[in-house]
């Protein structure tokens, strides 16, 4: 097949954006148009073109990752991934990839990311599994969360105050957990505070409820209202879209606030952290559903950069030998020292103490998984006390979430 592989032009952004819509399954509507290259200037785009058709769309927002220890890092996020349906299992996305993370790379970006529609695409790029994201619903009239505290008011506002108050919170919440990902103003103009009809599901436009400890805004909640009645009796819903609060005051204040809204007993959030307090809140914890699901994708691309960029939460001295199935530059062995949770890496030619595909580093590095689980599913090899060590070194006491898909 004869493809050409580049950046699109601006003639071209419109079969661009209308090729990425049928790859989802829906249709580009225009007046989103400019609101979409707001983010996504056309130097980050990737098309494959076969003759004048687009067939494959890619492209890569600009995003700092936070990483363990609150430092964000440049991250290439990677997203718009489609193949025409004519095209498909010919190559079309590991040409597009290609161009993209040698692109990446030579920019110097450490990491990239991705949110994966199916699991079983990216970890032969050198993609792992990095945060999960529960999938929460619970029920108010069946289970109780405790109080709030006295010091902290929660008020409704509307969007004009809301876009005032809530990217400054976020900015401080941000290096607060591994997986957070940077929000330019074009972001949360053109995404996080964009509310058109037709992305409401039938719900209300989004409502936002500041949290404040005497005059200091300490927290936010996104979320939407879905009314519904069953056999005359109220049977509502509040979608949650995001919880972000300084401390724990703030938090269970909005989660106060989120529980007691007359009408609406019931409560959603689809990517709520897996670590969340509230389950130890609740009356009782039954209640709570929480359905496991993966989140970001995280691909090392700069190892040396990415391991001394993050903190460790254990010190000790450990060779990591690294194989890289897409990305040849990173493959090596490295030796990842830390003192005082502060890691010095080089390469280096040694024995290496554990063995590991890209993906399983990837899936290591924002401290969420468990070495010693990967060794045992034969996707990490060492001896048992490296293994261990691989534990306790990469694994952080706060999990990570990336509270945004992209
Ligand atoms: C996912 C998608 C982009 C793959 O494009 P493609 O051009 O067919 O992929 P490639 O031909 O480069 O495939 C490379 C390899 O990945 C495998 N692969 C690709 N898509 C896969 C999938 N959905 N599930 C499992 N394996 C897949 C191929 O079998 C191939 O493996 P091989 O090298 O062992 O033969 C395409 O199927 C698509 O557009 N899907 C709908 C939109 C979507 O889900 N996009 C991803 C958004 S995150």
């Amino acid at each position: 097949m004869d493809l050409t592989i580049r950046p699109i032009v601006e003639s071209e952004t419109v079969a661009f954006r209308a090729a990425i819509a049928r790859g989802f399954g829906s249709d580009a509507r225009e007046e989103g148009h400019d609101r979409f290259y707001a983010t996504l200037p056309l130097h980050r785009t990737v098309g494959a073109f076969d003759g004048d058709e687009i067939v494959g769309t890619l492209g890569e927002f600009d995003f700092e990752l936070t990483v363990p220890g609150g430092r964000g890092l440049q991250m290439a996020g990677t997203t718009i991934v489609t193949v025409r349906p004519t095209h498909r299992r010919r190559g079309v996305l590991t040409r597009m990839m290609r161009l993209h993370l040698d692109h990446a790379g030579e920019r110097g970006d450490p990491l990239a990311g991705l949110w994966a529609s199916e699991a079983a695409i990216y970890g032969r790029f050198g993609f792992g599994c990095a945060a999960d994201r529960h999938d929460l619903e619970l029920d108010t009239r069946r289970t109780r969360l405790g109080l709030p505290p006295d010091d902290v008011t929660v008020a409704l506002v509307d969007g004009e105050a809301a876009s005032k108050v809530i990217p400054p919170l976020y900015e401080e919440v941000r290096s607060s957990r591994a997986g957070m990902l940077s929000r330019s103003e074009a972001w949360w103009e053109h995404r996080r505070f964009y509310d058109p009809e037709h992305h409401r599901g039938g719900a209300s436009e989004r409502r936002y409820a500041i949290a404040s400890r005497g005059r200091d805004p300490v927290g936010y909640a996104m979320f939407r209202q879905k009314e519904k009645w069953e056999n005359f009796l109220p049977d509502g819903e509040i979608d949650i879209i995001e919880v972000m609060a300084v401390d724990d005051g703030a938090r269970r204040a909005l989660w106060h606030l989120l529980t007691s809204i007359d009408l609406f007993p019931r409560i959603a959030w689809w990517n709520a952290p897996v670590d969340d307090p509230m389950i130890w809140e609740a009356s009782n914890r039954r209640i709570v559903k929480r359905t496991t699901w993966d989140s970001i994708w995280v691909c090392l691309l700069d190892v040396v950069a990415a391991l001394e960029g993050r903190h460790y939460e254990r010190d000790g001295r450990l060779v990591i030998g690294l194989a890289h199935p897409f990305c040849p530059w990173a493959e090596g062995t490295y030796e990842l020292t830390v003192a005082d949770g502060i890691g010095t890496c080089r390469a280096v030619v040694a024995d290496a103490d554990i063995q590991l595909d890209a993906a399983e580093l990837g899936a290591l590095y924002l401290g969420g998984r468990s070495a010693i689980e990967l060794a045992k599913a034969g996707l990490v090899s060492g001896s048992p006390d490296a293994v261990l060590l691989a534990d306790r070194i990469f694994r952080t006491s706060v999990a990570p979430w990336c509270p945004e898909v992209f």
